[in-house]
């Protein structure tokens, strides 16, 4: 049986191929199970789960939860904001503690970018990545690929641009990975001042102008101003980055095709996206979070099974 060549899940940048496409064929097994009456399997009875969340999160902390319990795991929360963290407590001494109620595996979102690398090499579980600071969030790019598979067939070969604030979004590296591991052709859109220069090296080309990127794509992947990373003003008003890089329905229906528009969430209404393309039929974004769930259980299943 294949297994994933990776004890933990810290990044897309840590695996390959061929495990994007076991964890993509893992969860179409568990998409057709979480669509049944019954959306419960017993794989993971034996393990115990704990769900470390050092910042805010919807969509990915009840993602991993619901995975967990459908896969019949026991699952603990644990959230910063309640916890001995506040009294000083390091993020090693938090966590061996936590193991030391015979936990075996860690879900984590931290604010510092490499939080995840660095539990990896000081405890003893395995640790999936669940969004470290502006570094990398690989779930979300393997629910995002798992979309766009599901909705165009393949990933190979299509164009996808991320549009938006590329410097500080950890969905747009993970993505950007991701995508060109599986033979997509990658784009970055957005203000310069927002567009990292190393981008270029990673195999992606940059387009300042939103009208031309979606002429030129298939998908467009529209990020969020991550306006709790921003130390210094990089555009000179909402209002002008909304002008220049808010995607419209005239804009959609200027092109001579149709393409698929995703948003990793939280969505700003009304800057990066319109009410009337969020909510078009063009927009899979609620698929995506659908997805996340059958995408989690795979990688959770997948990293449980190295360590039974
Ligand atoms: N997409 C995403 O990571 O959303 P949350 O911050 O709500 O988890």
């Amino acid at each position: 049986m294949s297994e994933l060549s990776v004890p933990h899940l810290l990044g897309i940048k840590y695996i390959n191929e061929a495990d994007i496409q076991l964890i993509f064929e893992t969860a179409d097994h568990f998409k057709e199970i979480i669509n049944r009456p019954i959306k419960k399997v017993p794989s993971l009875r034996d393990i115990t789960i704990a769900n470390l969340f050092f910042e805010n999160s919807t969509r990915t902390r009840l993602s991993f939860e619901l995975a967990e319990k459908r896969l019949s795991a026991d699952v603990v929360n644990f959230s910063a904001a309640q916890s001995s963290v506040k009294k000083g407590e390091t993020l090693i001494d938090t966590v061996n503690n936590i193991l030391s109620m015979k936990v075996d595996m860690v879900v984590m979102r931290h604010p510092n970018p490499g939080a995840g690398v660095f539990l990896s090499k000081n405890v003893k579980a395995s640790i999936v990545n669940a969004g470290d600071g502006a570094h990398e969030h690989p779930t979300q790019a393997l629910l995002d690929s798992y979309s766009i598979r599901e909705r165009l067939g393949d990933v190979a070969g299509k164009n996808v641009v991320i549009v938006g604030d590329i410097l500080h979004s950890r969905v747009a590296l993970s993505n950007i990975f991701a995508l060109k591991l599986q033979g997509a052709n990658v784009k970055v859109c957005g203000p310069k001042t927002l567009i990292p220069k190393y981008i270029t090296s990673l195999g992606v080309e940059v387009e300042t102008n939103l009208q031309k990127a979606i002429e030129w794509c298939d998908v467009a992947n529209m990020l969020r101003i991550q306006n709790e990373r921003l130390d210094i003003s990089y555009f000179p008003s909402t209002r002008e980055y909304v002008q220049q890089y808010g995607l419209t329905k005239p804009m959609l229906d200027r092109l001579d095709k149709e393409i698929v528009i995703m948003h990793p969430g939280p969505i700003n209404r009304g800057v990066e996206i319109t009410s009337d393309v969020a909510d078009s039929e063009q927009a899979i974004i609620l698929d995506q979070v659908e997805n996340g769930v059958a995408v989690r259980m795979a990688v959770i299943y997948l990293l449980a099974s190295k360590i039974k």
